[in-house]
């Protein structure tokens, strides 16, 4: 490997149909790599291109320009740039030619996609382009798998595409480039991807988590003024949003790119610093040891796959003395609804039942009020309380909050957490 290609920064390509919006796409892109201090540079299919108004192209059109914006992509990578291509690819040989280009640099592949639908109103909008083009680039592109992330521009801004990318390859606010390591996918990464928008609206509208468990878990945690707090598995980010708002400083890492693109538009908006990266939990690549005070795991320890390298690299990260607050629905008294831990009856009569504590471990549901199934395991109380030993670590405290008479008289969902504990906390010391 020559030296350019050794120290190189890399290719990232935005390959999708024309009008996915690709272009406003690699330019919150570099502004963001820019702003980092990553030298950068947009190489895209629409500067190669002498386009007249309205005019069809053609596949060999593009694999004619390819030779220019490959000896453009040549340029960059050789003055030390981050390269972001701009690209609609319908063919094997025109993606052979980029790969040619690449050889050597690290490269990384991003689907930009949105509906037919948005396709065809954007290319009415912009009024430039041959109608149908866009669709019928779709149906073309090259190739059709294989992408390290996908990114819908019909449900996500620019700013959360953006964020999801670089917190996935570049490692967010910390400025530094991750184009050479991958995120470990798992059945639990897998499965929490797939939800997207699914899982953010039911955590902007879930009464028990708004009402009960988040407030639960920010007065479990008291003061965190000053303190370096990792929120693992942070979804939607509301919890790294409040403790940033009360003085902390955060770190936010999920699995899913999709909820990290989300939270880190929103921090933004609230003008609020929070680093946030795409990371399997069970491998935190490039985060330092000792580096937090504080790990929170909220409602997510139940799901991870690699529940005990989860625990390995909380305690890693957390500096000595440090906490880890952790809250999982009880298992004791939820489950799997048809044959392990359900419910009977209704409002006032509701009880839980326990038909089979320690069956199943894992199995695939939609989740509550959602459509789209996800994997749900069921750890018992003897498995947390080992894990958490055998990673190292001091139980501190356990709580099994109830629902204050105020929660209680403003729903039947929550007076029922009078009677029965569905939540259970967590206090564990390095
Ligand atoms: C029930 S949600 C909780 C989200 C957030 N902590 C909250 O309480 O609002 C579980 C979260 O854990 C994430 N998750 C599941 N398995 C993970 C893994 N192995 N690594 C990182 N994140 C994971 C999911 O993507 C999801 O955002």
């Amino acid at each position: 490997m020559n030296e350019t290609a050794k120290n190189s920064l890399g290719i990232l390509l935005l390959n999708g149909p024309s009008s996915a919006g690709k272009s406003t796409l690699a330019a919150h892109l570099r502004d963001r790599l820019e702003a980092a201090g990553i030298p950068s540079a947009v190489v895209s299919i629409d500067d190669h291109m002498a386009l007249a108004e309205g005019e069809r192209i053609y596949e060999d059109d593009v694999y004619e320009i390819m030779p220019g914006m490959c000896g453009a992509i040549g340029q960059a990578l050789r003055r030390g740039e981050a390269v972001i291509v701009d690209h609609v690819i319908t063919s094997e040989r025109i993606y052979g030619l980029l790969l040619e280009a690449a050889a050597g640099h690290p490269l990384r592949k991003v689907l930009v996609r949105c509906s037919p639908e948005i396709l065809r109103e954007r290319e009415l909008r912009r009024g430039d382009r041959h109608i149908g083009s866009a669709e019928e680039s779709a149906r073309y592109l090259f190739p059709r798998e294989g992408y390290d992330l996908i990114v819908d521009s019909g449900t996500q801004t620019p700013e959360q595409a953006a964020a999801a990318i670089t917190a996935s390859f570049f490692g967010g606010a910390c400025g530094r480039w991750f184009l050479m390591k991958e995120m470990r996918q798992d059945s639990s990464t897998v499965a929490w991807n797939a939800l997207g928008d699914e899982w953010l609206e039911l955590a902007r509208t879930g009464e028990s988590r708004l009402c009960f468990i988040m407030p639960h878990m920010l007065e479990y945690m008291g003061d965190v003024q000053g303190q370096k707090i990792l929120d693992l598995g942070c979804g939607e980010g509301g919890y790294s949003r409040e403790l940033a708002k009360r003085g902390a400083r955060l770190v936010s890492v999920d699995c899913s790119a999709k909820a990290i693109g989300y939270a880190a538009a929103l921090a933004e908006e609230e003008g609020l610093s929070i680093e946030h990266l795409v990371r399997n939990s069970g491998d935190l690549f490039d985060i330092a040891a000792e580096r937090f005070d504080v790990v929170l795991c909220s409602m997510m320890l139940m799901d991870c796959e690699d529940f005990d390298g989860t625990l390995r690299e909380a305690y890693r990260v957390l500096k000595p003395g440090g906490r880890l607050f952790a809250s999982v629905l009880h298992p004791c008294f939820d489950g799997n609804k048809e044959t392990g831990i359900g419910r009977q009856g209704l409002g006032d009569e509701r009880c839980a039942v326990v038909m089979n504590y320690f069956e199943p471990k894992v199995w695939e549901a939609p989740l509550n009020k959602g459509t789209i199934p996800v994997i749900w395991r069921h750890r018992t109380l003897e498995d947390y309380v080992k894990a958490f030993l055998r990673a190292g670590f001091t139980i501190v405290d356990l709580n099994e909050p109830r629902a204050t008479e105020e929660q209680a008289r403003s729903s039947t969902a929550l007076s029922f957490l009078r009677r029965i504990p569905l939540y259970l906390y967590w206090q564990l010391k390095k």
